[in-house]
């Protein structure tokens, strides 16, 4: 006879392939919402992992007796309690390098976008205004002459900062610990870095370490040319305080791939000519979201069997399995 299958809870929405993988491999459970009460103890005992996209909190965790691992999809796991979890024994995984490299290229893109306007010129053309009016109007912005900085030098900020060494920039970082491995200017704060800098790469993890650590006094240390870019998570950036300094010309542009309210978009900042928004889409590329499904999926089943997760985060290394 086969050994039961372990059981998956699905809490709220997922990624499809992670949804199709699950229910082909294991036995899967969805629910709408992360919120136990969905579920009747009976259920809620069967739950050996859960395959999360949503806010895990501790009382979650607390409501399944038997739960052994829980697998983010993403690499920030900030909406997970993960230090709880390991508190209990949970493993918790992400998906972590798979897309680094999109993540990059976007960062790039939206980069280039905020400062030559690319997606408004493109609307000009699209409305027959080229043909009516003339050329569109020169871009006051560029990115030649410029200096990077990269608040968060770890997986993707590092793969921002080949990029553009290669487009001929210099780059600086502040992170709390100084890389061995690159020769990057490394400034022990964010006051510093931006102070030293005109371009800000934010790429740090969310969470209290960084909730609203680009607030008004690191804008103006950008000064008036300065461009923000937010690709980490939107919780790090003083919404306020960035569209004060927008309007104000205080800094001259921002480039958003995250907010504090997904999808809640604050309009004072799409009222604001000189943002650059786009809708959370930097790793939104099929082979990467199915890379990332496949990490998801992989770490269950691994966890699951009894091996080493592939991807556990640090706050559950210690709850690994060493490899056999
Ligand atoms: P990572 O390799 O862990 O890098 C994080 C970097 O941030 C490290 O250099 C770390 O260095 C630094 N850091 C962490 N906490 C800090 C703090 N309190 N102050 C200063 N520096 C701090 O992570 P990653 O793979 O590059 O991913 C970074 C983040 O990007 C994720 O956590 C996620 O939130 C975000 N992300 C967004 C998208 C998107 O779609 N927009 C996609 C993927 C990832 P130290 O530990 O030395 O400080
Ligand atoms: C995903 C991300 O879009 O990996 C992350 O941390 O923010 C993105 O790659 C997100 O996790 C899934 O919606």
């Amino acid at each position: 006879m086969n050994a039961k299958r372990p059981t998956i809870l699905i809490p709220g929405r997922i990624n499809g392939r992670v949804r199709t993988r699950v229910e082909a491999e294991f036995d899967a459970i969805s629910i709408d919402a992360a919120d136990a009460a969905l579920l009747d103890a009976e259920a809620r005992a069967k739950v050996d992992g859960i395959a999360s996209g949503t806010t895990i909190d501790a009382g979650f965790i607390d409501a399944f007796p038997n739960l052994s691992i829980i697998a983010n999809f993403g690499v920030g796991y900030d909406a997970v309690d993960a230090r709880h979890a390991a508190t209990r024994g949970v493993m918790v995984t992400n998906t972590p390098d798979v897309l680094s490299d999109e993540v990059a290229d976007t960062t790039v893109g939206l980069l280039l976008n905020t400062l030559r306007e690319f997606p408004k010129a493109e609307a000009y053309l699209r409305a027959g205004r080229w043909a009516a009016e003339g050329a569109y109007p020169l871009t006051s912005l560029t990115l030649r002459g410029r200096t990077v900085g990269i608040f968060g030098l770890g997986r993707i900020g590092l793969a921002i900062a080949r990029r553009l060494e290669a487009f001929g920039l210099p780059i600086h970082y502040h992170s709390r610990t100084k890389r061995s491995d690159v020769e990057y200017p490394w400034h022990d704060s964010l006051a510093g870095l931006a102070k030293a800098v005109d371009t800000l790469i934010v790429v740090v993890p969310g969470g209290p370490a960084t909730e609203k650590a680009v607030d008004a006094g690191i804008l103006d240390a950008l000064g008036p040319n300065g461009v923000l870019i937010s690709i980490g998570r939107g919780s790090t950036i003083d919404e306020e305080a960035l569209i004060a300094a927008l309007s104000e010309r205080r800094i001259a542009a921002a480039g958003l791939d995250v907010f504090a309210d997904e999808p809640n978009v604050p309009q004072a900042l799409m009222d604001l000519p000189n943002a650059c928004l786009l809708p959370h889409v930097a790793s939104a590329s099929v082979s990467t979201r199915n890379a990332m499904a496949d990490l998801v999926v992989d770490n269950l089943a691994a966890w699951l069997d009894g091996r080493p997760a592939i991807t556990p985060v640090p706050e559950c290394a210690g709850l690994d399995r060493k490899p056999t």
